[in-house]
C-alpha cells in the first residue's frame, strides 16, 4: 500500500485561466508589448531562477541569507510565537527552511504559482519537521492575496523574502503589502532590495554566463506552449538594465529582426528593435521602503541590514 503524503497541496490555480489567457493575448498584441513577470515561472524557469541565485553578480540572495544568519536570533525574538508560518511566493522552500528549526511553527503554508516546486519541495520537507503540519497552495497571488481561512491556525507570520515585491511597480506594491497585513496576525517579514551603484545592478540581470538572458527569453518558450503562438526566441535578445529615474531594473526582449508571430490565429508584426517589457525590479531606499510599510497599515517596523546597506530586511506588525 502506498504510504499517504505528509503533506496536501491546495490548488486554486486553474479557477481564472480563461482570463489569464485573454490577457496574455491582450498584452502580446499591444504597442508597447508586455508579458508578465509570472510567465518566468515554469519548470525550467523555475531552474533557471535557481542558478540566477547562485550566480557571483546576483548578490540580493546571498545578501538576505547572510542578514538571517547574522541576526537570526534577534529577528527570531522581535517575531515571537509563530503559529502559522506562511511563504509567500515559496518556490523550492528554501529560504524558510533556515527559519523552521527555529521558529518551530505548528503550520508552514507554502504558497506558490508553480505546483511542481511545491510537491517537490513539501515532498522533501515533511519528513524533516514531523511536528509541523506541512501545506502548500498552488495560487497566483499576484493579483489578489487569497488565503483559505482553514489554511491558517492561530498567530500568522508571513514571510515575503529575495525582495520580490520589487516586482510590483510602487503602488501595487502597496497594495500588496495591505493585502498581507489581512492576514499577517504575528507580522510580515520581507526581504527588500537596495538601490546602489547602476554597474552593480546592471551586472546582477546581465550575467556573464547568459543565465538571465536564458531566463528571460525562456518566458518566449514557456507562452508559446501556453498560447500555441510561434515566438523563435533566436529572434530575440535580452535587455536588463538599471533605470536610474524609475529606481528599477528594466527587463525587455528585443526583436534582433523584424518578424511576423501568429498570436492565437492573429498575426501580431514586430519590427526590428521592438520591446516586449517583461519585468521590473524596483530597488528602495531604506526610508521608502518604510514609509510604504506605514501606507500599508504596519505601526511597527524594524530593519536589519548589512555594512555595506546593499538589501534590507524588515519586520513588521
Ligand atoms: C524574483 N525576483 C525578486 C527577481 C528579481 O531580482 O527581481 C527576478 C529576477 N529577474 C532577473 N533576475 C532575477
Amino acid at each position: 500500500m502506498m504510504a499517504e503524503p505528509a503533506y496536501r497541496i491546495v490548488d486554486r490555480l486553474r479557477i481564472d485561466e480563461a482570463a489569464e489567457i485573454n490577457q496574455l493575448i491582450r498584452d502580446l498584441r499591444a504597442t508597447p508589448a508586455t508579458i508578465e513577470p509570472k510567465y518566468f515561472y515554469d519548470e525550467l524557469g523555475c531552474a533557471l531562477y535557481g542558478a540566477i541565485c547562485q550566480l557571483d553578480e546576483y548578490y540580493p540572495t546571498r545578501t538576505e541569507r547572510a542578514i538571517f544568519q547574522a541576526n537570526r536570533a534577534e529577528i527570531a525574538a522581535a517575531m515571537g510565537q509563530v503559529d502559522t508560518f506562511v511563504d509567500v511566493g515559496a518556490g523550492d522552500c528554501c529560504k524558510a527552511l533556515s527559519w523552521l528549526p527555529y521558529i518551530e511553527p505548528k503550520r508552514y503554508l507554502a504558497i506558490d504559482i508553480a505546483a511542481p516546486s511545491l510537491d517537490t519541495a513539501l515532498t522533501k520537507m515533511a519528513p524533516e519537521f514531523p511536528g509541523t503540519e506541512m501545506l502548500g497552495l498552488a495560487t497566483d497571488f499576484s493579483k489578489k492575496l487569497d488565503i483559505p481561512p482553514e489554511l491558517l491556525a492561530g498567530r500568522s507570520l508571513l514571510f515575503y523574502p529575495g525582495s520580490s515585491i520589487g516586482n510590483f511597480t510602487p503602488d501595487r506594491a502597496v497594495d500588496f503589502l495591505s493585502q498581507m497585513r489581512r492576514y499577517a496576525t504575528g507580522g510580515l517579514l520581507i526581504g527588500v532590495d537596495a538601490k546602489k551603484s547602476k554597474a552593480r545592478l546592471d551586472a546582477a540581470y546581465d550575467d556573464a554566463l547568459g543565465v538571465t538572458s536564458a531566463f528571460n527569453l525562456n518566458a518566449l518558450r514557456h507562452i508559446n506552449r501556453v498560447i500555441g503562438s510561434n515566438f523563435d526566441e533566436k529572434k530575440w535578445r535580452h535587455i536588463g538594465q538599471y533605470n536610474e529615474v524609475h529606481g528599477r531594473i528594466e527587463m525587455h526582449l528585443e526583436a534582433t529582426e523584424s518578424q511576423d508571430v501568429d498570436i492565437d490565429g492573429m498575426v501580431r508584426r514586430y519590427e526590428q528593435g521592438e520591446r516586449i517589457h517583461s519585468e521590473n525590479s524596483y530597488k528602495y531606499s531604506e526610508a521608502e521602503f518604510s514609509a510604504m510599510l506605514r501606507q500599508a497599515g504596519f505601526a511597527d517596523v524594524t530593519v536589519w541590514t548589512n555594512e555595506a546597506k546593499a538589501f534590507w530586511v524588515f519586520y513588521a506588525v
